[in-house]
């Protein structure tokens, strides 16, 4: 009682009138503890994080009087420049701002036994000369002709990991999103947690899919190892870079070939590359497989009748590191160029809009408590890619 009384005193007093820009800037660095090495780094930071507010308030603004449909608010990044953010979280290198091969949309998939199908898959390539992504692979997907299904009937009854290529209904029909789904209402979710300043996000999407489709299964929602992932799957066989980036389909294959994941519990997140400790004793879930699909037909599918998929997106705009709630939409997002990865956990509709509830693994500050909505007008690239376990 006394707590929340002494708060909302406090929250008067904060916001009854303007802040200063020094007091602003003294309340972020208390609320997300940040320490710098000297007077010059101090300014420097103050300097870009006062830029950044800049660009929130402005948003704000036109949230307040209905022009757009979402709300930016600010985080723990609110001291990096767009470039520094791109860098320490998406892979994109800040040298020469290409985008590190080992991200997830790559195209050499690591050849493995463990079974999957593959509706359609695609390569992208972040061009920095290029705003525009320039896709590697024609990204119509093409009707089979009579012949190719029987080359892939063919193929499929003779090997194990089957290679199907689907052609789908792209459908953006308002209808088709009455009904929602929200597997976190669900208890199927573990909360949002914070990658820090590792390239993680696809161990985040991996194990996040995992634990829900565990849950799905069982009936019980653990919370699984992202670090096993990041020390475990560098290496010939699967690939992935820890903190410098990685896919989930080696993360699943991982988890196959080895038996399990440990429970993040045994097997604690430390935000950093690691030498691979995992022991038999930890063995969690367990995954038979994967699913990998394209379109957004298939992503409502699969999130309605599956579970949750991991999927990836375009997140290099300024709006999207700073979301706070609403609808997330963005002109200036890719369709093609996808650089981070997440967990889809819902859809659902709110006017016109039909929407992906998606869980982000920026901590519970960023958007509403690590959760947004995307539109499907324009989804930067989530309905392009859909990954899920077979548990
Ligand atoms: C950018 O990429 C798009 C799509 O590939 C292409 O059509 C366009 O010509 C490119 N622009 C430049 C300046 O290279
Ligand atoms: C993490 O490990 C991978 C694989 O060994 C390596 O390629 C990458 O550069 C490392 N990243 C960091 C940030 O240390």
């Amino acid at each position: 009682m006394n707590v929340i009384l002494i708060f909302a005193v406090f929250s008067f007093a904060v916001y009854c009138h303007a802040l200063s820009s020094q007091e602003e800037w003294n309340n972020f660095k208390f609320q997300f503890n940040k320490n710098y090495k000297d007077i010059d780094e101090e300014n420097h930071r103050m300097q870009i994080f006062l830029e950044n507010k800049a660009v929130i308030d402005r948003h704000n603004a036109k949230y307040k009087r209905g022009l757009v449909t979402f709300e930016m608010g600010m985080n723990q990044y609110g001291d990096r420049s767009q470039i520094e953010f791109e860098s320490d979280l998406l892979g994109i290198d800040e040298a020469d701002g290409i985008r590190l091969d080992a991200l997830i949309t790559r195209a050499e998939k690591p050849e493995g036994s463990l079974p999957h199908r593959v509706s359609t898959y695609y390569t992208v390539r972040f061009d920095a000369e290029n705003s525009t992504a320039v896709p590697k692979t024609d990204p119509a997907p093409k009707p089979l002709s009579v012949f190719d299904g029987f080359v892939r009937l063919m193929k499929m009854l003779f090997r194990l990991s089957m290679d199907v290529v689907e052609t789908f209904k792209e459908t953006n029909e308002i209808e088709d999103w009455d009904e929602s789904v929200d597997w976190q209402r669900r208890g199927a979710v573990t909360p949002a947690k914070d990658q820090g300043v590792c390239g993680s996000c696809w161990a985040f999407s991996a194990a996040g899919a995992l634990e829900s489709h565990q849950f799905i299964k069982t009936g019980k929602l653990t919370e699984l190892s992202v670090q096993n992932l990041i020390d475990c799957t560098t290496g010939p066989d699967y690939t992935n870079l820890g903190c410098s980036g990685g896919i989930m389909d080696a993360s699943f294959k991982y988890v196959f070939d080895n038996s399990g994941i440990a429970k993040e519990i045994d097997y604690p997140y430390e935000k950093k590359n690691g030498t691979c400790r995992y022991e038999d004793w930890m063995s969690s879930a367990s995954c038979s497989g994967y699913i990998e699909f394209s379109g957004g037909e298939h992503l409502r599918e699969a999130i309605r009748d599956r579970g949750p998929v991991s999927v990836v997106l375009d997140a290099r705009t300024i709006e999207f590191r700073f979301y706070k709630s609403g609808i997330y939409i963005s002109k200036r997002c890719s369709d093609w160029s996808t650089n981070h990865a997440v967990l889809a956990v819902g859809y659902g509709r709110k006017d016109d809009d039909g929407y992906w509830l998606i869980k982000n693994s920026w901590g519970p500050a960023w958007g509403e408590n690590g959760f947004s909505k995307i539109s499907n007008r324009r989804s930067c690239g989530i309905n392009k890619y859909g990954i899920y376990p077979l548990v």
